[in-house]
């Protein structure tokens, strides 16, 4: 564990009644109402993120008032309803027993907390950066609210920025608006997530670790009191500058990243290697402790709104410093390369060559128990493939209007599983929803030409499938010649 305590700036005293209790006091006040001494929190951002943070947060007995400026969101918070797609969000809202409230008015929020979280968009641009458009206006809000706050405040940026981002652009709004150097009466830190969209609320209770970047340690304190009182495990703590912790949110999910498209090399080869199978390939390679079983499942790419752009920020920073991350710009095309792997597939198994047939792809979301679609590679596939003049049949559980939003017409929307699997000569299910687990082998069987079903995540009934159908799973190679065989080949030698 690191103590790095950053530019050694230090807050006055945080005072009784302001300070985080001891770490009992949480769970206590979970069953109790929120006792004085917790302190008030503020999440500004009630997106896919904030909201499930703020309702962890108010459920776990801290007073949370929820900011944003979509309306829509904040009368969702305000009823009790979920505002973003995200299983167990309404669960946890039911939780917050009148803790959580809603409102638009930065300044007023911040007034009447002591510690802000910033969760907003923080878009990409066209250098891989992020972009700071979002989150600057909420600190220069949060500043001139600071001018005349009695009472000491923490700021923690939590959305994924720039390393550099919270102690150079981030730390000056707030100084100059607020007319106070950051460590009068005020602190900041850089703490991101690493939450998986579908499972925010799992990931935020139980980290790995929890990586807090501090403008001084007893900002840090403070900070890790918080966090200690909400989560439900016993989570190690990397205490370091907000630089490094910037830094390190890049690095995380990059080196994530590569292990999932090591992985789907991996997979690749068996696919067409005699005999091989790559599931027992990564089951064994994940026995390897240097190595570890977490994402070496070989499949498809990965997407979604995090790993594609934290990865392409990593090059992004290293061009801006003259540095080289070749092995991240690599990871990067190969993830792209693999939409085009999955398109050749289906090319070679359409009865009527690469320009003419009919496909079904099952799964739009990037992952399955989300809606979101952002560089899911089942809505690049189904691009790709309606790109090539073929006749795409689409479906989804969750997605299919955000998917509708981006595909238009360029490919035909089926109403339920059954009329999607349907509508294929060759069937891809390429998002691993449970939902496609009940697929019936009727719906497939067709004695003239057998439909093709393509398993990207070996996980459907391989055996009932294969009865009725020419069930393709991906990873798994032809089947390898009989020994004797090889036997006599070898004599031939
Ligand atoms: N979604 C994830 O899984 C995830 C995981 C890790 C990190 N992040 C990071 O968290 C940040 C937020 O992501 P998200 O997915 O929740 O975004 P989102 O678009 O779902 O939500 C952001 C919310 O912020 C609101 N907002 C924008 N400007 C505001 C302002 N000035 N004041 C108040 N509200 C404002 C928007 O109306 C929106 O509701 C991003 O930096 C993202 O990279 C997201």
């Amino acid at each position: 564990m690191s103590h790095r305590t950053g530019q050694g700036r230090s807050l006055s005293p945080w005072r009784p009644g302001q300070s985080a209790a001891s770490p009992d006091a949480a769970s206590s006040a979970a069953s109790h109402d929120a006792p004085s001494a917790l302190p008030r929190l503020c999440v500004v951002g009630l997106g896919k993120l904030g909201s499930p943070i703020a309702a962890c947060l108010a459920a776990k007995g801290f007073t949370v008032v929820g900011v944003d400026t979509d309306p829509a969101k904040i009368d969702a918070i305000k009823q009790g309803k979920s505002p973003v797609f995200e299983p167990g969000l309404d669960e946890m809202l039911a939780r917050t027993a009148g803790r959580l409230t809603a409102t638009a008015d930065l300044a007023a929020a911040t007034h009447a907390t002591d510690v802000t979280f910033i969760i907003v968009p923080t878009p990409s641009e066209a250098d891989g950066g992020f972009s700071l458009r979002f989150a600057l206006p909420a600190c220069r809000t949060i500043g001139q609210a600071l001018r005349s706050k009695e009472t000491p405040h923490l700021v923690v940026m939590t959305s994924t920025v720039m390393p550099g981002a919270t102690d150079g652009p981030l730390r000056q709004a707030l100084e100059q608006s607020s007319g106070r150097r950051c460590g009068d009466g005020w602190g900041l830190c850089y703490s991101p997530e690493f939450v998986a969209l579908g499972s925010v609320i799992r990931d935020f209770l139980s980290p790995d670790f929890l990586l807090i970047g501090q403008s001084d340690a007893a900002s840090g304190d403070r900070l890790e009191s918080i966090l200690r009182q909400t989560v439900e495990n016993k989570p190690a703590v990397a205490r370091v500058d907000s630089v490094n912790a910037e830094l390190t949110k890049l690095a995380v999910n990059t080196f994530v990243t590569t292990k999932i498209t090591y992985a789907n090399m991996i997979a690749e080869i068996c696919h067409r290697l005699p005999g091989a199978n790559v599931d027992q390939v990564t089951a064994a390679l994940g026995l390897d402790t240097r190595i570890g079983a977490k994402y070496l499942r070989g499949a498809v790419g990965y997407g979604g709104p995090c790993f594609p752009r934290d990865n392409a920020a990593l090059s992004s920073l290293a061009r801006e410093l003259g540095a080289q991350a070749r092995l991240a710009e690599v990871v990067d095309q190969t993830n792209r390369h693999g939409v085009q792997r999955i398109a050749d597939l289906v090319y070679s198994h359409l009865p009527s060559g690469p320009t003419r047939g009919r496909v079904a792809v099952l799964g739009l979301s990037y992952k399955p128990h989300t809606d979101v679609t952002e560089q899911s590679q089942g809505l690049l596939l189904a691009r790709t493939l309606a790109d090539a003049g073929l006749d795409v049949t689409v479906f989804d559980p969750a997605a299919m209007n955000n998917a509708k939003a981006v595909l238009h017409d360029a490919v035909k929307y089926a109403a339920d599983l059954r009329q999607a699997v349907e509508a294929g000569d060759v069937v891809v299910a390429i998002t691993p929803w449970e939902e496609f687990k009940t697929i019936e082998p009727t719906w497939l069987s067709r004695p003239a030409s057998p439909r093709v079903l393509i398993d990207c995540w070996r996980y459907l009934d391989a055996a009932a499938l294969s009865a009725v159908t020419n069930y393709v799973p991906l990873g798994i190679g032809p089947e390898a010649p009989a020994a004797e065989a090889i036997d006599r080949s070898l004599r031939v030698a």
